[in-house]
């Protein structure tokens, strides 16, 4: 079961503070969302999981956090100052603006008017000035992209590391791109994280890895507890395909809105380094590029069986953070009947997802041993750093369980009365909402081995 709206989603995203609207109490900024204390978590936890399966569990992929504020130069190269525009049209009667290829019937969608001018071409990067003087001279764009700073780094992480071709470097950070029409909530706003991964390859063997990396994508989500079903391999259009790409391959996701992209996978071929690379002329590059006179650098690398200088190909798996969220709320959103009066609402994320690991809760919030001992095991727990764990020192039980089945905590640890005797608490299952009663000398055993298993 999924959510039944985005709107239930946007609700449930406020009221249990996973996500809010920017600069809310001044009216809010279209485009821009903050994360709250539950989103925060499932932002990193998603994060920390691709981090994981890119760098950690491999022995082929380095990590780089770059800067967001980036020389023109870059952008000059990379091509995006000539072509990452989207077409933009006026509205002469109400003067909004619009993409004129989201249209329908070439009509405005705010007041109707067939009344628009002629599609010109709007730059979506984000410039600010660099220094104290604002003059123009000095500037910078805030990334419209992750990757193009790994492709400046090649150089360096080659000659920092062991490394040689196939291998490849990933990012997770921010990037901003001023959207004409943000829309449908988180899915398409003006900043947002990319997670990308430059794989470099010897330009023969780019269509095997673009293969294998498509495969392991798609295989990834569903891991992440996406059933397969919702997910579906797009192959992009050649008339879609952006400037850079040979071949691209989405990744689309059943969101409440509808079938879109939830992450790509191109092939870049050798554009990338072939921009950016000093002394184009010694190599034979295959795609256009514009010419380079300004790189200190070559970014080729040498062929161990002819010697010779080649630029390498780029795979580029790239997805979106939010879109990631977003998939996950809604693919673990459930909403279920209790008993014939009570139902409730769960989003049953795989646990290394859940924002909260377990909560401990004190049955009585004033009894000092009963909370004493809430806090020891709350203690005991977080130190074993597989996440957040929760104190929960308020309201009742039954809203306290609700609470967390709402955050999608798949362990409720409760102390009561008995404990005190016994020293045993009660752990309730989130899915199944199955109780049992668990000795606290085994409590760290059995909260490792649910984690594990
Ligand atoms: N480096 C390649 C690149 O940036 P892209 O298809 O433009 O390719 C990659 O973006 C991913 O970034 C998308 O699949 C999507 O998940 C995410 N993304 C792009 N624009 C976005 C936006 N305005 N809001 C949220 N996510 C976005």
């Amino acid at each position: 079961m999924v959510a039944k709206s985005m709107e239930e989603l946007v609700s449930l995203c406020k009221r249990r503070g996973f996500i809010f609207q920017s600069s809310d109490i001044y009216g809010g900024v279209k485009g821009l969302y903050d994360f709250g204390p539950m989103g925060v978590e499932l932002k990193n936890n998603l994060k920390q999981s691709w981090w994981k399966s890119m760098i950690y569990e491999r022995d082929d992929i380095e990590g780089i956090d770059a800067s967001i504020l980036s020389s023109p130069q870059i952008f000059k190269q990379s091509g995006h100052e000539e072509t990452f525009t989207d077409p933009l049209v006026d509205c002469r009667s109400c003067k909004s603006r619009w993409r004129s290829d989201q249209l329908i019937n070439d009509t405005c969608p705010n007041c109707k008017s067939k009344d628009l001018t002629e599609p010109r071409p709007f730059n979506l990067m984000f410039k600010t000035a660099i220094g104290p003087v604002d003059d123009g001279s000095s500037f910078a764009y805030l990334r419209p992209e992750t990757c193009q700073q790994i492709f400046i780094n090649f150089k360096n992480i080659l000659d920092s590391t062991s490394k040689s071709v196939p291998f490849g470097i990933a990012q997770i950070g921010k990037a901003f791109r001023n959207e004409i029409t943000p829309r449908n909530f988180i899915f398409r706003v003006r900043e947002f994280e990319q997670m990308e991964l430059e794989f470099f390859v010897k330009p023969s063997e780019d269509l095997e890895w673009h293969k294998y990396w498509i495969e392991k994508r798609f295989n990834w989500w569903i891991e992440q507890g996406i059933k397969k079903e919702q997910l579906r391999q797009h192959n992009v259009d050649k008339k879609e395909l952006s400037h850079y790409s040979k071949e691209t391959v989405d990744i689309m996701y059943n969101f409440p809105h509808g079938e879109e992209e939830l992450e790509g996978i191109a092939n870049r071929t050798d554009f990338d380094l072939g921009s950016h690379t000093k002394n184009q002329k010694e190599f034979s590059i295959n795609s256009n590029v514009l010419e380079n006179s300004n790189s200190t650098t070559k970014l080729g690398v040498k062929n161990l069986d002819d010697k010779k200088p080649y630029i390498p190909y780029v795979i580029e798996p790239s997805a979106g953070v939010e879109r990631g969220v977003l998939a996950l709320l809604n693919e673990a959103f459930r909403e279920e009947k209790i008993d014939n009066d009570n139902s409730r609402i769960v989003l049953s994320f795989k646990p290394h997802l859940s924002p909260i690991k377990a909560a401990v809760i004190p049955l009585k919030k004033n009894n000092e041993n009963i909370v004493n001992m809430s806090k020891a095991i709350k203690n005991k727990l977080q130190k074993m750093a597989l996440g957040r764990v929760m104190l929960e020192n308020s309201g009742n039980i039954g809203k306290n369980y609700r609470r967390h089945d709402e955050i999608g905590t798949p362990i409720c640890i409760t102390v009561d009365f008995e404990s005190l005797e016994s020293n045993s608490v009660t752990i309730r299952d989130r899915d199944t909402m199955e109780q049992k009663r668990v000795n606290v000398e085994e409590l760290e055993d059995y909260y490792k081995n649910y984690f594990f298993n």
